[in-house]
């Protein structure tokens, strides 16, 4: 799935859609607020304006100077607008409904129940504002991580390196919500967890080319013996992608961009690719080409490739790994039945976590460890993932 800006047709109906649920929203929340006096007349109509604003963001496209946030963070910041606008209107509602009862029933005020009115309207603004800040509040404790061990066969794998371990990370995406106060941690897990090698593919930084910095001092800690690599992912683009990959190959790491390693260990080779983010104009397959140009297909291989949606691509080639993250693991997790996820991620692809197999191709998603658009995670902790080869 190209990673590319919708058509102006689609975006426009996407601003109608979400300018109807608006709408609707406005009127109904109008009609359960008293609007008058003058004063709330003229707060009513500036909300009806400022309701149109979030969803004209749609119609712009997007990594333009104008709108500075990627397509993923605007939908979660869409979704998250209309929940706050349903929650509002189930609030307000709620205030009416016990309004309307008392004076029907021709109650006297010392008849309501005023404790349990309160109780109510602070149910209806209080569960989603604490579950909102139970889940801000988790992320502030990096501990809350998960260590996810996976063992993978690979086909051709020389029995000396059976047993070979890879620490993984991926979208760290330094930044506003991820300190380097909050990568330390990460660090030293992994380096307690005494991998062979070490990836990174992709998401280093949330936007900017300075939360690089904080990030290469925690990453210049990581040490394996097999030494530590690295693939861009579409975040690195929203930076100056060519200044982040130098500041953190300089860190230690070596960036494999369309290109491939040949990793001696223990006197046997593994193939190690590494894909730039697949973006519009650069199709999976032209990249994937480059990068192994004069490698021998016979070894047996690991291939970076920061999104998961390639996988069908990628097992034409009969890849042994691929190794993805971008999803986040959906980021927002509604429901686990068991494998399958249920979040809002999973409508872009049905590559979300784990591990999957396409004939003789596999690929594993991590969930990562960081956010992007809404700071938060619910029900997806953050994840190093150990994977064992055999
Ligand atoms: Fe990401």
């Amino acid at each position: 799935m190209p990673y590319i800006d919708p058509p102006l047709f689609v975006r426009f109906i996407a601003f109608l859609l979400l300018s109807a649920f608006n709408l609707w929203s406005w009127t109904h929340l109008r009609d359960v607020i008293d609007v008058a006096s003058g004063v709330k007349r003229r707060l009513a109509a500036v909300g009806f304006l400022l309701m149109f604003l979030p969803s004209s963001i749609v119609l712009l496209p997007t990594h333009s100077s104008v709108v500075w946030i990627d397509a993923q963070a605007l939908v979660w910041l869409l979704l998250a607008w209309n929940v706050f606008l349903l929650v509002l209107l189930f609030t307000f509602r709620k205030k009416k409904l016990v309004h309307v009862g008392a004076s029907e029933s021709a109650k006297t005020e010392a008849d309501i129940d005023l404790r349990r009115r309160g109780l109510l309207r602070a149910s209806a603004v209080g569960i989603p504002i604490l579950t909102l800040n139970k889940s801000i509040g988790d992320l502030s404790h990096t501990d809350d991580y998960e260590v996810v061990y996976k063992t993978v066969s690979i086909r051709r794998l020389a029995d000396k390196l059976k047993g070979l371990r890879i620490a993984m990370i991926a979208d760290i995406h330094s930044g506003p919500f991820m300190s380097k106060t909050d990568i330390d941690p990460y660090i030293g897990r992994i380096n307690s967890l005494q991998p062979d090698l070490i990836l990174l593919p992709g998401d280093f930084v949330q936007s900017r080319n300075e939360e690089v910095d904080p990030l290469c001092e925690s990453i210049r800690g990581l040490r394996a013996p097999y030494g530590i690599y690295g693939c861009t992912g579409n975040h690195e683009y929203i930076a100056d992608v060519e200044y982040i990959s130098r500041e953190i190959q300089n860190a230690g790491v070596t960036m494999l961009r369309n290109e491939h390693r040949v990793l001696d260990i223990h006197g046997e080779k593994l193939a190690l690719i590494g894909l730039d983010d697949i973006r519009a104009g650069h199709p999976f397959h032209s990249s994937f080409r480059h990068a192994v140009r004069g490698l021998d297909p016979s070894l047996p291989n690991i291939t970076m490739c920061h999104k998961p949606y390639y996988f069908e691509e990628a097992s034409e080639y009969d890849l042994d790994l691929v190794v993805s993250g971008h999803t986040h693991g959906g980021q927002i997790v509604l429901a686990r039945v068991f494998n399958i996820v249920i979040t809002p991620a999973a409508l872009l692809s049905g590559y979300v976590e784990g591990l999957y197999r396409l004939d003789r191709a596999q690929m594993y998603v991590t969930r990562g460890i960081g956010m992007s658009g809404l700071p938060i995670r619910l029900n997806c902790p953050p994840e190093i993932t150990v994977l064992t080869l055999e």
